[in-house]
């Protein structure tokens, strides 16, 4: 309580923009779980609603628009839900990324007591680059329906610059080991640069384990032997496909959370998408969301009400009483969210 009263004079000083972007589909739901939660701490951030998505789209004619690029650029931090892609248009949120230059997605992997999954002993983080690779949404016809290209972009700076941040955190967090994920045998040029850059880098670090694996060896020893992986440092593309695979491992998509970090800004989401197969329904797990805020909550220095949303989250999942049907319950998201907030109450 009393850390909760000092708080409050940091607060006021120092008051905290909050851009929250829901999305739609589940994004939006989620984040009205996320919203409950902070609005408990009552931490006396400035939040301000934008717009992105496919709703956004119908409603605006733009997937991204502006505005809501002006006002995440005016936050210490973002919050992001979710969204539906639209066709031919460009992605909110890798837009969002490259835009605000988070360049680091921290996607960390950690199996939860209580829940029902293939590996129960997992704590691994996977470090994706945010900025290239075939990521670069530069796509061209060549002739329409018969040949097109997608152009995958590697630099020395932004691999240089991942790689950096994947052995600063590795460092930060205590672990021991990275390794690099990458299809150099193939893509010579440019994944050959990204894994030469890897271990240029690893020099600057030489208490810190390394190694490398092709991604589809990768791919392949996350579901045989995950222990062994402690950091993953890989490329856009990569990234995204083995963040959700290992997810699969711990429990799926509702319990994993994101934090794209840069030298200015901190844009916070879950790893899911708008989820059409359950939104409208309710019942979307909103722990990813959560766990997402608490990474935020931390970003921003307030590591005490970061590490009760992260020890309820916990907890509610231990107990096992409250789940969505994604876990095997029957709760509705609002109801997981409360089963939440009990439990931070609970532990203050
Ligand atoms: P998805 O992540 O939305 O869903 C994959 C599976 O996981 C579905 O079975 C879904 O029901 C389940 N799931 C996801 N989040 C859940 C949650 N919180 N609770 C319970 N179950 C959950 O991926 P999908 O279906 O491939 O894509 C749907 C849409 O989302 C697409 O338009 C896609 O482009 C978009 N997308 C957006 C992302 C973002 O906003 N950052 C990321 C990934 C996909
Ligand atoms: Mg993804």
């Amino acid at each position: 309580m009393f850390r909760r009263y000092t708080n409050k004079f940091l607060e006021i000083k120092n008051m905290k923009k909050i851009a929250i972007i829901p999305g739609d589909g589940i994004g939006k739901e989620v984040m009205k779980a996320a919203q409950y939660v902070l609005d408990y701490f009552d931490l006396n951030f400035d939040y301000n609603n934008a717009l992105a998505g496919r709703e956004c789209f119908y409603k605006t004619g733009s997937t991204i628009p502006d505005e809501t690029l002006k006002i995440a650029k005016k936050s210490d931090a973002i919050l992001f839900g979710a969204i539906t892609s639209t066709p031919n248009q460009k992605s909110p949120i890798v837009t969002l990324r490259k835009e605000l230059e988070t360049y680091g997605n921290l996607r960390p992997i950690k199996s939860f007591k209580g829940v029902k999954s293939i590996y129960n002993d997992l704590d691994f983080l996977i470090v994706r680059e945010n900025t290239e690779g075939l990521y670069s949404q530069d796509e061209e016809i060549i002739e329409e329906d018969e040949k097109v290209i997608a152009k995958k972009i590697i630099t020395k700076k932004a691999s240089k610059r991942i790689c950096e941040f994947a052995f600063k955190q590795t460092i930060k967090e205590s672990r021991k080991k990275v390794t690099a994920a990458h299809k150099s045998n193939v893509l010579k040029l440019t994944d050959g640069l990204f894994k030469k850059t890897f271990y240029e880098v690893a020099k600057d670090y030489p208490n810190i384990e390394t190694e490398d694996y092709y991604v589809d060896a990768t791919s392949l020893y996350i579901v045989t032997m995950p222990q062994i992986f402690d950091v993953i440092v890989t490329e856009n593309l990569y990234g995204d496909i083995l963040s959700d695979e290992a997810a699969g491992l711990v429990g799926g998509l509702g319990l994993t959370p994101s934090g794209n970090i840069g030298e200015k800004y901190g844009l916070f989401e879950p790893v899911h998408g708008s989820a059409p197969d359950i939104a409208g329904k309710h019942i979307s797990n909103p722990i990813a969301i959560l766990l997402s805020t608490s990474m935020m909550l931390s970003y921003l220095k307030y590591e005490y009400e970061a590490k009760l949303i992260e020890k309820a989250c916990s907890e509610v999942l231990r107990k096992g009483n409250v789940l969505t049907p994604d876990l095997g319950g029957k709760a509705k998201t609002y109801e997981m969210a409360d089963a939440v907030l009990c439990n931070i109450r609970e532990l203050e």
